[in-house]
């Protein structure tokens, strides 16, 4: 395959992405007053359109106000306030041809009480995550197990964030379903022991996935992007496979195809690594199920990474390099040397030093 790819445009709906690589979402934990990210986070986004990214996603912003944030100022989009940080913020980005997309998350039983205004913690079992929470160095708390009206207003809260990003401007909307937060609890076995119609057989842990975008697609305008996350691992207990098998993986990718759903975004940690004990990495047993757009992410670094990982997908997204190099896009282009960053590196994301 050609390396000019990555510089080739790509049609997604009404959109025209000018190249194939996008800023993949980042959490910046910035937002300390009202759940605006500040003024240099956001202009970051805008500085990485200018500088060539096709597609930029936000940092994962929180559905709502009883328990979805996992960390403390994050970001929200459901008040006229915050509504009005994030449009000339998305009009910048649009004007520099590229394509604004927000992404939305419960955390689920990845967080801890403080966290919330109401102070809960809810998750679809009353299950704690073997590992601690290095931000608190205390183990998690006990979630409740959620209720069918904890269910329908966390739903409710995916609409009104959805209906926040639309008045936003922006031209799609994510549902993060990966990395072991609430939607991606529900899918997996390792957190989902419920036995009513939530839990159980795949196509039950998957209900809650559904009945999210059936409520999520109404409310977005019919030219806009609806895109979901997914990933076989999670932010805590990291080792555990979520899905088990690749047969049950491509259970869920399969009924995530039926979908009104624009792309499916991949993440991992290596685009390279092998999956499910097979001989194939993620983005490749992904395509063997799905005929929608893939996105790919995880140590994707420089020219020759980057033209790989589009072999068995048709967007890349990098989260590292997109943070630390502001000229990456362009370094890309030119198929310059370029360094691998390491976790640590992204640390800066969390300082309050602004980014080039
Ligand atoms: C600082 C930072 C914040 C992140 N926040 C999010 C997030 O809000 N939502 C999400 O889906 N992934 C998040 N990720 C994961 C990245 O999108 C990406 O999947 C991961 O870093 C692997 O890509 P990379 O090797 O290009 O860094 C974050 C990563 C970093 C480094």
């Amino acid at each position: 395959m050609s390396l000019d790819l990555l510089f080739s445009p790509l049609h997604l709906k009404n959109f025209t992405l000018k190249n194939r690589l996008g800023v993949a979402p980042m959490t910046r934990m910035s937002s300390v007053k009202d759940g605006i990210p500040r003024q240099d986070v956001l202009d970051f986004l805008v500085r990485r359109a200018q500088n060539g990214a096709a597609l930029v996603y936000t940092e994962a912003i929180v559905t709502d106000y009883e328990s979805a944030q996992g960390y403390p100022g994050q970001a929200r989009l459901v008040t006229q306030r915050q509504i009005e940080a994030w449009q000339p913020i998305v009009a910048a980005i649009k004007k520099e041809g590229a394509v604004a997309i927000m992404q939305m998350f419960h955390c689920g039983r990845i967080s801890w009480p403080e966290i919330n205004p109401a102070g809960r913690t809810i998750a679809p079992s009353a299950l704690i995550p073997r590992d601690i929470n290095s931000l608190t160095g205390k183990p998690y708390p006990l979630p409740d197990a959620m209720s069918r009206f904890d269910i329908e207003h966390v739903i409710l809260g995916f609409v009104e964030t959805a209906r926040g990003a639309i008045a936003a401007g922006f031209d799609g909307v994510e549902i993060h379903a990966a990395h072991g937060y609430l939607i991606s609890q529900f899918l997996s076995a390792y957190s989902n022991q419920r036995t009513d119609a939530y839990g159980g057989l795949p196509e039950n842990r998957y209900r809650f996935l559904h009945d999210i975008i059936e409520a999520v697609a109404p409310v977005m305008p019919g030219d806009r992007l609806l895109t979901v996350r997914v990933s076989d691992w999670g932010v805590v207990d990291m080792d555990v496979s979520l899905f088990g098998t690749k047969e049950e993986y491509q259970e869920i990718i399969r009924l995530l195809s039926r979908e009104p759903i624009d792309a499916i975004s991949v993440s991992t940690y290596d685009f390279k690594e092998k999956a499910f004990g097979t001989e194939k990495n993620m983005a490749q047993i992904t395509r063997e199920a799905t005929r929608l757009p893939i996105m790919i992410c995880g140590k994707i670094y420089d020219r020759a990474s980057a033209a790989e990982a589009l072999e068995d997908a048709d967007i890349v997204l990098s989260a590292k390099s997109m943070l630390l190099n502001p000229n990456w896009v362009e370094d890309v282009r030119r198929g310059k040397a370029l360094p691998l960053f390491k976790t640590a590196d992204a640390d800066i994301a969390y300082t309050e030093t602004p980014l080039p």
